[in-house]
């Protein structure tokens, strides 16, 4: 089997920080890959690194043929890689249904007002499709604004996928949710990943034992370790230096 998303020797500095610092790694298919580490291990910046948000300063990132070092984000997400973001970020005051169009429309270059009705007609039809998926459609015509922060992320899951992407990454999917919109949301994301690779990066570790095939932790930029969940749980490195103690881990 042939890694889906290959990164060589990345690194990113802010200032003298080094938020990437000569990473490595290769995500293989047919599993759902967690990433995990301690709060400024470099996960996000990783992340913006994958999808062109910034520009690395060395190293190299593959994703199945196409190399995305440093690409501009329009490309990278023409290619299949997209994203949510780890602060939420929909049109409040546009509809459910107008948040999906607009994803789809813009992806497709069909924002004029001049455009055939069969366009409409074709995005109207995936549109209905995505807020089947993920429970949306009682909130069709509802303004983004009022939903409640669960729907907001599935609705933010939605746009994610309306275009059929190859690769989706979530940053802290379930963070700050209830159990019922966490167990949700994990649900709708494990269906996904049917069709879609899928990298999460989370906090919370019961979701990441639950849903993850294979974990790879960062720290300080670096990766720590990276194995299936039960050799994440019994890693020496990883108990010491991301945990601090054993207890988290073994609770099952
Ligand atoms: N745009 C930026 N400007 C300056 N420093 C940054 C920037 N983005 C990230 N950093 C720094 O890089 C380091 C890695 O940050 P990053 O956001 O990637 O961590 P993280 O692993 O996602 O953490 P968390 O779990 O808290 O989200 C941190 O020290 C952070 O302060
Ligand atoms: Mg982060």
């Amino acid at each position: 089997m042939k890694p889906f998303l290959r990164i060589e020797n990345l690194s990113k500095s802010f200032g003298g920080v080094k938020a990437v610092n000569d990473l490595s790694l290769s995500l293989m298919p047919n599993k759902i890959n967690a990433i995990i580490g301690p709060n400024g291990a470099g996960k996000t910046t990783l992340f913006n690194l994958i999808t062109g948000f910034i520009k690395s300063d060395s190293g190299r990132i593959f994703f199945e043929d196409s190399e995305l070092t440093n690409l501009p984000i329009h490309q990278i997400s023409r290619i299949g890689v997209k994203r949510t973001l780890q602060i939420k970020s929909v049109f409040n005051s546009m509809s459910v249904f107008e948040n999906l169009w607009i994803t789809l429309s813009a992806h497709r270059g069909n924002l004029n007002p001049f455009k055939k009705v069969a366009h409409y007609l074709s995005e109207k039809e995936r549109v209905e499709e995505v807020m089947e998926q993920l429970d949306l459609g009682r909130f069709r015509d509802a303004p983004a604004g009022i939903l409640s922060y669960g729907d907001v992320a599935l609705l933010e899951i939605g746009m994610a996928i309306i275009t059929h992407p190859k690769m989706i990454l979530f940053d802290e999917p379930v963070c700050g949710m209830s159990p019922q919109e966490t167990e949700k949301v994990v649900s709708k994301i494990t269906s996904i990943a049917d069709q879609t690779h899928v990298v999460i990066i989370e906090h919370d570790m019961d979701v990441v034992f639950k849903i993850a095939d294979e974990i790879t932790v960062l720290a300080f930029g670096q990766k720590l370790a990276t194995g299936t969940p039960r050799e994440i749980a019994d890693n020496q490195k990883v108990k010491e230096i991301y945990f601090g103690t054993d207890e988290v881990l073994n609770n099952d």
